[in-house]
């Protein structure tokens, strides 16, 4: 049953190493946000460290959302509802921030909304203003970060078909063992984006794991073992940079042509299932990568779909995909229950988006 509701929305997001909050008027309007990351907390341990995480998460977040409620100049007895990632994530975050939207739900008398992390990606090109009449569904998402690796047919609010996914790293996974291999830092991606930019992508014909497949999975790990094996053949830390520069182009390549190959094949299963289905959405920290976009772009033009990823600062974790999320849960009349235990893994398909499930 439709619900309706004047008031704006807080969103929380605690699952990873950001710590988010945002405030929505009731059409999505962004009032106020924040984002903190967490990278240099984790980067000496060179990667997200979950206890480090859960207590920055607990450090930040209550001044954070004192400060975006400030600043979007709304009180907590004005709020229509408070939404928080539930999952999936690291279990001590999401406790965090459901125990913060409770604490504030409880308090104010104020509906409860558990997002699924997952789904505040899907949802997010529903944001207004970012796709020409509203990505209408059903659609295809390409999420591809580092900790996922999927394509799902997102066909309304709660309703996910995944199409396929990761048999073993996630595509950010990759490009951060692999970044990690030449010596760049973390998280790689962007460290390696640059480096790729200065080397010949040819050099190297490093392998495209179920390349021309049927079906719509991924496989990122024997590529990785692929790029090991030559970086293993200078003896170590004698890599010269010009030939770090081929690896990493070489790498950025052949990740991009797979990604391309599957979603296409993903494009094609969506327009199979769905005749009107035309819209590709790409999330996650990868689809900042040009060379990925390029990729994808082109083969969602041959394929007659057309490719959106949301801006950046979209993308990536934060808190506006997850009050949108809420929002439109919301506007479902979909609430939860304060007794909404977080769920650190929480698939997102049918099975797994009926609620209460372990
Ligand atoms: O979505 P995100 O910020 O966080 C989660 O994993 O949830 O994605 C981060 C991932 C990291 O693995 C990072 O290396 C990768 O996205 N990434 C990139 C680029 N920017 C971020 N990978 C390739 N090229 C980039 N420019
Ligand atoms: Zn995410």
């Amino acid at each position: 049953m439709a619900f309706s509701f004047t008031g704006p929305v807080l969103g929380i997001e605690s699952s990873c190493d950001e710590t988010a909050t945002a405030v929505l008027d009731r059409t999505g309007r962004v009032l106020a946000e924040a984002v903190h990351s967490q990278l240099s907390d984790h980067a000496p341990f060179g990667g997200v460290v979950p206890e480090i995480a859960a207590r920055a998460h607990l450090a930040i977040l209550p001044a954070q959302v004192r400060d975006v409620m400030a600043r979007a100049g709304v009180g907590f007895a004005d709020l229509a509802g408070v939404a928080a990632s539930g999952g999936p994530g690291l279990i001590g975050g999401l406790i965090v921030g459901s125990q913060v939207a409770k604490g504030i739900a409880l308090a104010h008398r104020l509906p409860y909304v558990a997002v699924n992390h997952l789904e505040a990606h899907a949802l997010t090109a529903r944001l207004p203003g970012l796709v020409e009449d509203g990505a209408p569904f059903p659609y295809l998402l390409l999420l591809v970060s580092g900790g996922h690796c999927q394509c799902v047919a997102v066909e309304g609010v709660g309703r996910y078909v995944r199409l396929g996914g990761t048999i073993d790293d996630a595509a950010g996974e990759a490009f951060d063992k692999v970044a990690k291999l030449l010596g760049l830092g973390w998280p790689g991606g962007p460290a390696l984006e640059r480096l790729a930019a200065t080397g010949d992508a040819r050099r190297h014909d490093f392998p495209r794991p179920l390349l021309r497949r049927e079906g719509c999975d991924f496989s990122f790990s024997g590529l990785k073992t692929a790029v090991a094996r030559v970086v293993g053949t200078y003896p170590a830390g004698a890599l010269p940079a010009a030939d770090a520069a081929d690896i990493a182009a070489s790498f950025q390549r052949a990740v991009a042509e797979v990604l391309a190959d599957r979603t296409g094949h993903a494009m094609a299963t969506m327009r199979a299932r769905y005749p009107t289905a035309r819209l590709l959405i790409v999330a996650g920290g990868v689809a900042a990568n040009g060379a990925v976009r390029t990729a994808l772009t082109r083969e969602a033009d041959t394929r007659g779909f057309h490719m959106v990823a949301p801006p950046v600062r979209l993308c990536t974790d934060n808190a506006v995909m997850v009050a949108w999320a809420g929002l439109e849960r919301l506007r479902l009349g979909w609430t939860d229950g304060l007794d909404f235990a977080p769920r650190p893994r929480w698939p997102l398909d049918a099975d797994g988006m009926r609620r209460g499930l372990a």
